[in-house]
Formats: C-alpha cells, structure tokens, sequence
C-alpha cells in the first residue's frame, strides 16, 4: 500500500483526499495516516491539509523497494521487484528466484553486494549508498545463440537513460560498456542457463557509477561515475526507472526480429569506436583496424589496412581504442 500510495500521490498535482485513499485501500484512516507519517520520516514533503487531503510537495533522493515501485510504469521490465539492502550478488539472486519460479522482466535491486561479480572472473565493487545494482530476469523463448544480443540491447537502454537523466552524453564503449569522457561508467554481466536447446533463463546483472568518488588505483583514469561527470546529484531511482523504460522498448524491437536491425542505428550512433582506429585481442592474434560499427548480429566490424573487413564476435576478444581504453 505505501508504495501505492507515493504512487497516487506522484502523479496528482492536486490533493488527494484521506478518504479516496481509504476506500481505495480498504483500510482505515488511521492506517493511511500511518503510511503518510512513515513517508514523511523517510524525507517525502507530504503537506496534509483539513478537508482536502494530502500532497507530494518535494521528493528526497530515495532509494528503497516502494520508491522504485512507485515510478515504475512499464508494462513488465522490473514490474515485479526484490528489493535487498545488502546481498551477495543480484546475479546470483536472480538465477535462485529464477529457478524458484519467478516471472520473466522479474528485477532484483540491491542497495549493496558483498561479492559483486565482474567479467572475466573479475570482482565488481558494490559498497552501499553509492551506486546501481540490479538484475533483469528474462525466460525467453528463443534460441541460446541469439542471448548475446540481449547485453547490447541493455547497454544501449543504459546509454540512453544516462544521457537523459544526467544532462550529458554517454557513449557505448562495444559491445557493452558505457563511457562518458572515455571513462567507464556502467559495466554489464548476462549468464543465461540453457537445458538441451533451450533457455531456461537469462540474467543481466547491470552495475552504474552514480555516485562513487574514488576508485582503487587500478582504474584510476579509467573509470568514472555518473556524479563525478556531471557535477550534479543523480537519483538511482529516476535513473532505473528511465533504464527500464528504454530497456522495454528496445527489446520489443529486437524481439520483432531477433536480431539487432532495429536497433543497429541508434547502437552505432552512440558507439564510440565508431569510425575510430581500434586494436582487436584477439587470442588468435591482435590486430587493429577502422572500426565500422556493428552488424545485425551484434558483431563489431573491422576494417584492416588490407582492405578486409573483420567480423568480431564479443565472446572472449577485447577491443581498445589504439592510445588507450576508447
Ligand atoms: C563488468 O565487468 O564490466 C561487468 C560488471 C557487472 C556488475 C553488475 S552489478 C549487478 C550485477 N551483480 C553482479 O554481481 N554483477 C552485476
């Protein structure tokens, strides 16, 4: 009910009387009150009125289950939410709950993750109050080799909503970074779990910069947040909200094809190897070539100084930029 509530209170400019809110709860006004008054400790400016009722007056930066609840307006990305204020990794959670039966656009957030995991076997630092951390569940019914696209699809939902929410272009570093400046700012992790030809499920685990200052010497220079770039405060909260808007819409384009046509344009336009020299690890032999922009499958295209042209595959081959990270 609370967040149903914040939810009716968000999005009436005018009072909303304390009896609607009873009869549309069923509950007493003695209950209502008692949801207002906890809102209100938490930081919402909540003005209650004699005879007219209550209005959201100001909005702190909040970040719990029913705050989220309450700005999400998709139809199934994150409408079903596990909210934890520390876990181990919302990876992890999500495959548990998956096997467990939860539905299919299920989101698990955490506030914190005591063994956040990178690529590469990599760790991801989740301390709490500073950043983004969340998994989106999907169960879909296509094909285990068409799953790799579904993390470009997420970093091109993340690129976009960071752009919006923060005022400032972020670019795509291929196939799933986000970057601003040049310097890491999101990072994604997608493990799907397969049974003979099928996907049971698969899981992108999503990590943004938002408010995090320092980073260990490591990725100094290399990593930066969302806070630090732009100078200004940024709401998780608003900024998931936006990332599963944008998440839903594009993976209705991708399923209509599945494949990354639909999507191609606005991908290679927020690519920032696009057009640039970049240096392919590829364990069968480094290269560098004119980078082209991504094909329909995902791949990143290549052109060497031979003329050819180059397919990349993400999988277990690097790209960097010549001088650098980008
Ligand atoms: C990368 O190495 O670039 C990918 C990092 C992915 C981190 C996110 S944070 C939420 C989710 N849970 C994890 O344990 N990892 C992913």
């Amino acid at each position: 009910m609370k967040a149903e509530i914040l939810s009716l209170l968000r999005r009436t400019d005018d009072y909303i009387s304390g009896e609607e809110l009873c009869k549309r709860f069923g509950v007493t006004r003695a209950a209502v009150w008692k949801v207002i008054k906890g809102l209100q400790q938490e930081g919402y400016g909540i003005e209650a009125a004699t005879k007219r009722g209550y209005r959201l007056i100001s909005l702190p930066d909040v970040f719990s289950a029913e705050e989220l609840e309450s700005r999400m307006s998709t139809e199934w990305a994150g409408r079903n939410l596990v909210f934890y204020e520390s876990t181990g990794s919302t990876n992890i959670q999500a495959k548990l709950l998956a096997e467990e039966g939860a539905p299919s656009g299920t989101l698990v957030v955490a506030e914190q993750q005591t063994q956040g995991r990178g690529r590469r076997g990599r760790t991801w630092a989740s301390p709490a109050g500073a950043n983004l951390y969340f998994t989106l569940l999907l169960k879909p019914d296509f094909e285990p080799d068409k799953a790799s696209m579904l993390t470009l699809v997420m970093a091109l939902a993340v690129q976009s909503a960071v752009t919006e929410v923060c005022g400032m272009q972020a670019e795509i570093k291929w196939p799933n970074d986000v970057v601003i400046n040049g310097k890491k700012v999101t990072g994604i992790l997608t493990e799907m779990s397969v049974q003979g030809e099928y996907i049971q499920h698969v899981v992108i685990g999503v990590g943004v910069n938002v408010k995090v200052q320092e980073f260990v010497p490591e990725l100094e220079g290399k990593a930066t947040s969302l806070e630090q770039e732009s100078g200004r405060q940024v709401s998780r909260a608003a900024l998931l909200e936006k990332i599963m808007e944008y998440f839903e819409a594009d993976y209705a384009l991708f399923v209509k094809k599945l494949n990354l046509s639909l999507l191609m344009e606005a991908y290679n336009a927020a690519l920032v190897n696009c057009g640039r020299e970049v240096r392919v690890l590829d364990p069968a032999g480094e290269y560098t070539g004119l980078a082209q922009g991504i094909n329909e499958k995902g791949e990143l295209c290549v052109k060497t100084a031979d003329g050819k042209l180059k397919k990349v595959y993400a999988g277990e081959v690097s790209v960097r930029g010549v001088y650098g990270y980008v």
